[in-house]
């Protein structure tokens, strides 16, 4: 018996663990992800994993399983301990780089498993049952950086007042929806949350039950594992997870069943393709007050010679 399957109601089960799927062959980036991870690119000078990662702990979540495959070494390596480099740092007397080192390697409890074949979200969201257990558990895509925790923590107190499964919203242009998973959605009496009544993955614009996108924030019941194992393949004859969440909007709530919608209405940004990357990086970037100061005057004038067709 699972150390949690005890008589509390599910809802009560706190949610403490993340899953961050990372096995993803980063094609959009290539060559520079022929070798290393697309998870690995640095957003300024951390590794948009990290991001991630830090997301996850600010919202309490101190046991991260990243769902790993082939060539992707380098990230269980950035947070693990690099003695050698820490050592030559303390030699130096670099202070601050040596606390940038160890800040990685001490975030948070991480774990690993790898998923062997790419089979899609659903099927990498799988790999974490045995980790995961019969607990509830946050699934956070390493593509979409949110910079603040309090959407997932706001997902988490919703799953604890309703159980259930819970995803993340955000309304995005009719034009868009077939880039994501969109979801049919109800009212309830709070203002930011919906009950969700269909999702369909990256549907046609016409075919779109609304144009409330899932981002990549989620909040799972354990009862999506045995709903996966069953789940055909879907969009693009990969295993969806949007698919098996919308199995679990037709089951009773005493089965694991309901999903429900946190509207979010702050800033997230997007960083699986490069035109996005590009953005994130320079947005990110504007937030040092460092590098804005030595930016700022070089971006005017460049947008002014590049405006005017100079090259
Ligand atoms: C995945 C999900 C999709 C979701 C999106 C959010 O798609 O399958 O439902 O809307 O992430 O970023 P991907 O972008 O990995 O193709």
């Amino acid at each position: 018996m699972n150390d949690s399957t005890d008589q509390r109601r599910p809802e009560t089960v706190p949610v403490t663990k993340a899953v961050v799927p990372a096995a993803g062959l980063g094609t959009r980036f290539l060559p520079a992800t022929k070798a290393t991870p697309k998870e690995m690119l640095p957003i300024v000078d951390k590794p948009a994993i990290q991001y991630v990662v830090e997301e996850a702990v600010a919202a309490d979540l101190h046991d991260v399983l990243m769902i790993t495959g082939r060539s992707k070494r380098s990230i269980e390596d950035h947070f693990d301990r690099a003695y050698e480099l820490e050592e030559a740092l303390e030699a130096k007397g670099d202070e601050e780089r040596l606390r940038s080192v160890r800040e990685s390697s001490d975030l948070a409890q991480m774990h690993y498993v790898r998923q062997g074949e790419p089979r899609g979200l659903g099927h990498a969201v799988l790999c974490a049952k045995a980790h995961v257990g019969d607990n509830p558990f946050a699934v956070l895509l390493g593509d979409d950086l949110i910079d603040s925790a309090d959407l997932l923590r706001r997902m988490i107190q919703v799953r604890e007042e309703y159980g259930g499964s819970v995803v993340a919203l955000m309304e995005v242009e009719p034009e868009q929806v077939s880039l994501y998973g969109c979801a049919g959605i109800e009212p309830t009496d709070e203002d930011d949350v919906v009950t969700v009544t269909d999702l369909v993955e990256k549907p046609d614009p016409e075919q779109a039950p609304s144009r409330w996108a899932i981002i990549g924030r989620y909040v799972c019941d354990p009862a999506i594992f045995p709903v996966l194992q069953e789940t055909p393949p879907g969009r693009g004859g990969e295993i969806q997870l949007t698919d098996a969440l919308r199995e679990l909007t037709r089951y009773k709530p005493e089965d694991g069943g309901t999903v429900r919608g946190v509207l979010f209405r702050g800033r997230r940004y997007d960083t699986g393709n490069r035109a996005d990357y590009i953005r994130t990086v320079v947005d990110f970037a504007f937030r040092r007050p460092e590098l804005a100061a030595e930016l700022l005057p070089w971006m005017r004038e460049f947008v002014d010679r590049r405006g005017s067709g100079r090259p």
